[in-house]
C-alpha cells in the first residue's frame, strides 16, 4: 500500500511555491497517551496551547507559507489557530509521514520545506533558523535536528555507521536491543529539500510494529545527503505524548519565562514557587514574592509588589500597587492601588490611582474612584463609586433583587457607614454620610446624612433584676 496525496491535488505548481520556506507543522495526532477529551495540541504550556507555540516558533522563519496538518474531527484547534496559517485536513491517522503526506500539490514548494512537530513547544525560533541556515549551506536534501539525552526512551534512534554517517532512525517500537543503547534521537524537526522530499513521500510504507507512515522512513528513500545538526539545548526537543511530560515542559518553560523576567529587572524572590503565563508581562524593579501565580493576558506596571500568595489573571496592574494574598480577575488598577491581604477582585473591577482596597472586601463590576478606601469587609458590586470616598466595614451593595441586577452610585468624599446595606438601585450624594448599620432603601441627597436604624433604648438596672439581685453588678 502507498500514502495517497490529499483529494484535488491537480500537480500544477503555482510560481509563488518556489522561493521562501514552507513550514509544515503536525498537528493531527490522536494523544492517545494523553488520555484526554481535549486534542493533545491544545493542552496548554505556561497558559498557551502547545499548537500555538509551534506556531510562534514557525514565525521566526519568516515563512512564505506554514500548514498545519489537523484532524478534521478534533474540535477547537481550527479556532485556537485564529486564522493563523493554512490547515491541511488529515481525516484517518496513518503517521507522521502520511500526515505530510496530506500537503496538496499546490503547496509542494521545491524549496526548503521545514517539518515540526506541534508536540514540542519547548523548541525556539533560533534553533529553526539556525536549521534552516545549516540546510542551506550543506545543500544537503535533508538536514535533521538531532540531540544526545541520557535518556532517550521514547524516540527514535538515530543509527550511524561505524564512521559515523547517517544511516537512519529506527523508532523504539522497533529497536532492536542494541539499537535501543543509543542515546542520539531523532528531534522530529526536519528541514527538507522541496524537490527530493515529495517524491520521496509517496514512496512511504507501513512496513513496521505500528502499522504506520513513518515520516523518518524517507530518510532512507531521498534521494540526495542525509545532514544532522546536533542541538544546543536538548530540553528544547522534548515531545509531549502523555501528560508527565506536559509537567516536564511546563516546568521548563515557566522557568525560562521567569529566568527572562529577571534579566528584565523584574526581582523574583523564589522561582519555585511562582508561576508566570507566557503572555504576562511586568515592569521593572516589580517584586514577586512566593506562592503568586499570574496568568493569561495580564500586564503588571513598574514597582509594583505582587504576593506572597497573589493570584493575578488577565489584569492590568499600573505601576507602584501592591497586591497581597489577593484573587484578581480581569480588574484593572490605576497606579499606587493596594489590595488585600485577602481580597477578591472579580471581572470588571476598575480602581483608579491610590484606592486602598483592605481585607476580606469583593468588588465586581464596579468603578472605584482615585484615593477611596474600601478597608474592611465590603461586598462592592455593580456599583460606580467616586474619588476620595469611605466605604466603611461590612458594607454590601445588594445589587440582585432576585431577578435583576442594579447599580449604586456614591458619590466623591462620601463616608457610608459601617454594616451599611445599600440596596440598589440607589444613590449615596457627594460628601454625604450614611449612618452605620443603615438599610439605605432611598437615594441620599449630597451633603446630608441617611440614618435608618430604631433609636436606642436604656433599659436601666435590667441585669440585676435578670439575675435576681444574686450577683453584685460591677461598674465598668
Ligand atoms: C516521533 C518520531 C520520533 C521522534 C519523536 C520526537 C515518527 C515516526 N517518529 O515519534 O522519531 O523521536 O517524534 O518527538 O515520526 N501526527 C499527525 N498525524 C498522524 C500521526 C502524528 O499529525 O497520523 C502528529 C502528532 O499530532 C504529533 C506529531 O505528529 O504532533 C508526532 O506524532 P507522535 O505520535 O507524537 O510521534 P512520536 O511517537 O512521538
Ligand atoms: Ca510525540
Amino acid at each position: 500500500m502507498r500514502v495517497h496525496a490529499s483529494a484535488g491535488s491537480k500537480g500544477t505548481r503555482s510560481p509563488e511555491t518556489r522561493g521562501g520556506v514552507t513550514v509544515v507543522v503536525l498537528a493531527a495526532g490522536r494523544g492517545v497517551r494523553m488520555n484526554s477529551k481535549i486534542p493533545k495540541v491544545l493542552h496548554p504550556v505556561a497558559g498557551r496551547p502547545m499548537l500555538l507555540w509551534s506556531m510562534a516558533a514557525a514565525r521566526a522563519l519568516d515563512p512564505a507559507r506554514t500548514l498545519v496538518v489537523t484532524n478534521p474531527a478534533q474540535d477547537g484547534v481550527q479556532a485556537a489557530l485564529n486564522g493563523e496559517g493554512q490547515t491541511v485536513p488529515q481525516r484517518d491517522q496513518l503517521g507522521t509521514g502520511h500526515a505530510l503526506a496530506q500537503v496538496s500539490s499546490e503547496h509542494r514548494s521545491i524549496g526548503p520545506v521545514v517539518v515540526i512537530y506541534a508536540d514540542t513547544p519547548l523548541l525556539r525560533g533560533e534553533t529553526l533558523a539556525r536549521l534552516v541556515d545549516d540546510h542551506r549551506k550543506s545543500g544537503a536534501a535533508v538536514t535533521l535536528l538531532t540531540a544526545s539525552l541520557t535518556d532517550p526512551r521514547g524516540y527514535g534512534r538515530i543509527v550511524r555507521a561505524r564512521n559515523g554517517a547517517f544511516r537512519s532512525i529506527v523508532e523504539e517500537k522497533d529497536a532492536a536491543a542494541d539499537e535501543r543503547e543509543i542515546h542520539e534521537v531523532n528531534s522530529g524537526v526536519y528541514c527538507f529539500s522541496g524537490r527530493d522530499l515529495w517524491p520521496a513521500l509517496f514512496k512511504l510504507e507501513n512496513k513496521n510494529r505500528a502499522d504506520e507512515y513513518y515520516l523518518t522512513d524517507v530518510m532512507k528513500l531521498i534521494r540526495g545527503k542525509v545532514s544532522t545538526m546536533a542541538i544546543a539545548d536538548p530540553t528544547e526537543i522534548l515531545g509531549i505524548n502523555d501528560r508527565r511530560q506536559l509537567a516536564q515542559a511546563e516546568a521548563t518553560m515557566r522557568r525560562r519565562i521567569l529566568d527572562q523576567l529577571m534579566e528584565q529587572g523584574v526581582t523574583i524572590t523564589d522561582p519555585n514557587t511562582t508561576f508566570v503565563d507566557a503572555d504576562v508581562q511586568v515592569g521593572r524593579d516589580t517584586v514577586v514574592h512566593p506562592f503568586s501565580v499570574i496568568t493569561g493576558e495580564t500586564t503588571v506596571g513598574e514597582d509594583c509588589v505582587i504576593g506572597p500568595f497573589a493570584q493575578v489573571r488577565d489584569s492590568i496592574i499600573g505601576d507602584g500597587c501592591r497586591v497581597e494574598r489577593a484573587h484578581l480577575e480581569q480588574a484593572t488598577l490605576a497606579s499606587n492601588v493596594t489590595i488585600g491581604p485577602f481580597s477578591r477582585l472579580r471581572p470588571g473591577s476598575m480602581l483608579d490611582e491610590g484606592v486602598r482596597v483592605g481585607t476580606h472586601a469583593e468588588i465586581k463590576n464596579s468603578h472605584i474612584g482615585a484615593g477611596t478606601a474600601i478597608a474592611h469587609f465590603s461586598a462592592v458590586l455593580d456599583s460606580d463609586v467616586g474619588a476620595n470616598a469611605n466605604i466603611g466595614a461590612g458594607t454590601v451593595t445588594a445589587n440582585y433583587d432576585g431577578q435583576a441586577k442594579h447599580r449604586t452610585e456614591i458619590g466623591d468624599r462620601a463616608q457610608v457607614g459601617s454594616d451599611t446595606i445599600l440596596v440598589a438601585p440607589v444613590t449615596v450624594g457627594h460628601d454625604a454620610y450614611t449612618a452605620a448599620g443603615s438599610v439605605i432603601t432611598r437615594d441620599v441627597p449630597a451633603g446630608s446624612l441617611a440614618i435608618e436604624r430604631s433609636d436606642q433604648k436604656i433599659v436601666e438596672g435590667w441585669t440585676a433584676r435578670k439575675r435576681g439581685q444574686k450577683t453584685e453588678v460591677r461598674k465598668p
